[in-house]
């Protein structure tokens, strides 16, 4: 199992494995387009037969804020340290940029406090808010919990 970059080989079976779950609603969906223009922000892992077996995304607000984004492990691989991994990669990315506050909107709230993160108000993040949460289908009615882990 390897951190890979997402090369064109990989923009396909990103696309499927974040749809496998965007469908279940439980992440919001990401456009080929989307993978292919993010794809120096995203990270994957890779098994030996090249198939991709978890991803997640680092997105910059601002100079020290930034959200982990797209996080997802296959169902067949859950449970083996691979999300942690991933999460971890995008940690170390951000305190290499000098970020302060990593964030993420989530429904996995147990999973984040596992990794130090703590539960916060969407007031907290007025960047996501006015960025992005006010464009989202679900802004009157969303679900998702913010967790914050200060670098
Ligand atoms: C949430 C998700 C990324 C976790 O990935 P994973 O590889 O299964 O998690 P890990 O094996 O790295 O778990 C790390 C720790 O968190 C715990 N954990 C994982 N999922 C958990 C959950 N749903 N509730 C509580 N604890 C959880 C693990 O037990 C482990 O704890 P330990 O170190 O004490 O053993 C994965 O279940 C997933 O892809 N879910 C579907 C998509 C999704 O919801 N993505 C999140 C979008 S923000």
């Amino acid at each position: 199992m390897k951190i890979v970059a997402v090369t064109s080989d990989y923009h396909q079976k990103v696309f499927d494995l974040i749809k496998n779950f965007s469908d279940q609603y439980v992440m919001l969906p990401k456009s080929i387009d989307e993978i292919i223009n993010l794809a120096d922000s995203f990270r994957i892992l890779v098994n030996e037969n090249s198939d991709v077996i978890a991803c997640a995304m680092l997105d910059q607000f601002t100079d020290e804020l930034a959200e982990v984004k797209s996080l997802a492990v296959d169902k067949a691989y859950q449970g083996h340290g691979y999300g942690r991994l991933l999460v971890s990669d995008c940690e170390a990315a951000a305190r290499a940029l000098g970020i302060k506050r990593l964030f993420a909107l989530t429904y996995e709230e147990k999973f984040f406090h596992k990794l130090g993160f703590q539960t916060v108000s969407m007031e907290t993040l007025p960047e996501k808010v006015y960025r992005e949460c006010v464009r989202c289908h679900y802004f009157n009615n969303c679900k998702e919990i913010a967790v914050v882990k200060n670098l």
